[in-house]
């Protein structure tokens, strides 16, 4: 390095100082002005949630739903429970939208608007809790927690009723169905009923992080998701001269095989994908041969080219390569579907919104306190809140559920799955101050 590069590049660093101390002195003011705000209304609004009255209400209206768990678009008790609640609360709604769906409005009926949602539809599972307030219905079970939400999104609506002459703009309340594979996120946006929003959050309830801490992460957090399903034909005989017949269960082996191959072979180790087959169905005798076999699975990536693409080559590996190749005999791998009637719109990747996602940080931290405003893992687990987040700004944050004392650690999805309910406090208060401060910091009279 000779003398004048030298010179040029500490000038440089100095003139980076500069700027790098700029940027944190007017981030940091910028931020603690907006907390001194937001302070005082997140507190009461907490406040409110943790009364007792409150308290039992909500957890009330939790197990409620827990106990008559319904699929996507049969949430029909559901929606009765959710109306009724509104009905007493004196908050107007629009509905049916989606089939069971409901969207109720507070606030000024002018802009800026801004959405809070909550899914309202159950898992095919049994329950394994032994509790009082269990599903009463058999082979279905709020394993998602999408009970508690729809209790936390009741839970805002009743802490913004009560302010709602404070309001600088108009709060939906989103009660969406058929989060669980049915795209239910998509038909809600069909209807003209949210159009007019601007912005969009969405709380969902995670046992990986304790009760009192709030998580996520800007940019893409959750995966887009896919499923096929792949029928293989084959000709069916005795076991015992398999010469004579087209043995799809040997064709779907290697299939299933190859398939591992579209992560591992082709895909850059540092991008993020998922080929799982989930189920396999074929024969049902050990000495024959049987005419056909399905298998399925679901396919996940972290960017829209990486799923399309994954997409593209199942059906390649699945159909082309075998018929080409003419294995095990020519069973001919006949129709590689992907999705299904309400399945065939995947969720596409969740991508938070980064300025969202300050300003609900900035809220939690006011609400619970820094150190309980954690980051979210990318997971490659997918939700159709996405949907909305190609719409419009959009984020999600997860609310902790686990107890010690509770056992309430085991994983979204799982029979045994349990929330700690004092999380219903929390999400209910962090709900409404989110929306409280996005309108005041979007409104434009003053
Ligand atoms: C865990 O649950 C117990 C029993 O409900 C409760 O007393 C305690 O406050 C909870 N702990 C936390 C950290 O919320």
């Amino acid at each position: 390095m000779n003398q004048s590069t030298a010179s040029m590049s500490s000038f440089l660093s100095i003139i980076l100082i500069i700027n790098f101390l700029l940027i944190a002195f007017s981030h940091q003011q910028s931020s603690s002005s907006r907390a001194s705000e937001i302070g005082p209304l997140a507190r009461e609004l907490l406040e409110s949630a943790r009364k007792p009255e409150f308290f039992d209400w909500v957890r009330g209206v939790r197990r409620r739903i827990h106990q008559y768990p319904e699929l996507g678009f049969e949430e029909h008790k559901t929606s009765q429970l959710i109306r009724s609640e509104l009905d007493s609360l004196a908050v107007e709604y629009a509905w049916p939208v989606a089939k069971t769906g409901v969207v109720a409005s507070i606030g000024s009926g002018a802009r800026p608007f801004f959405a809070l949602r909550a899914d309202m539809d159950a898992l095919s599972l049994q329950e394994l809790v032994d509790w009082e307030y269990r599903s009463k219905i058999d082979g279905k079970m709020h394993a998602c927690g999408h009970d508690s939400h729809v209790a936390m999104l009741l839970g805002a609506a009743k802490l913004l009723q009560a302010r709602k002459d404070k309001l600088k703009g108009t709060v939906k309340l989103v009660f969406q169905p058929g989060e669980e594979g049915y795209a239910g996120a998509y038909h809600m946006l069909q209807d003209t009923v949210l159009d007019n929003v601007e912005a969009i959050f969405g709380l969902h309830v995670y046992p990986s992080f304790s009760t009192g801490a709030i998580a996520s992460r800007p940019g893409p957090v959750l995966a887009g998701a896919g499923l096929f399903t792949a029928t293989i034909q084959g000709k069916g005989g005795h076991a015992a001269m398999p010469h004579t017949t087209k043995d799809p269960i040997l064709v779907a082996s290697l299939a299933i095989i190859a398939l591992q191959q579209i992560v591992s072979r082709e895909t850059d180790p540092l991008e993020a994908g998922v080929v799982t087959v989930g189920f396999i169905e074929g024969g049902q005798a050990g000495n024959a041969i049987p005419e056909i076999v399905k298998f399925g699975g679901t396919y996940r990536s972290l960017s829209p080219q990486g799923l399309s693409h994954t997409k593209g080559r199942i059906k390649e590996v699945v159909t082309v390569g075998f018929i080409e190749g003419g294995q095990a005999g020519n069973a001919i791998p006949e129709i590689v579907k992907f999705g299904g009637t309400y399945r065939s719109l995947s969720p596409q990747v969740l991508v938070n919104d980064e300025v969202l996602y300050e300003h609900a940080k900035g809220v939690g931290e006011v609400l619970l306190g820094k150190q309980n405003v954690q980051i979210l893992p990318v997971t490659m687990g997918a939700e159709d809140f996405s949907f909305y987040s190609q719409k419009m700004p959009a984020v999600m944050y997860a609310v902790g559920t686990k107890n010690e004392t509770l056992k309430s650690d085991h994983p979204l999805h799982s029979p045994h799955f349990f929330i700690d309910e004092e999380a219903l406090q929390i999400g209910s208060a962090f709900h409404a101050a989110v929306a409280m401060s996005y309108l005041d910091s979007h409104s434009e009279v003053d």
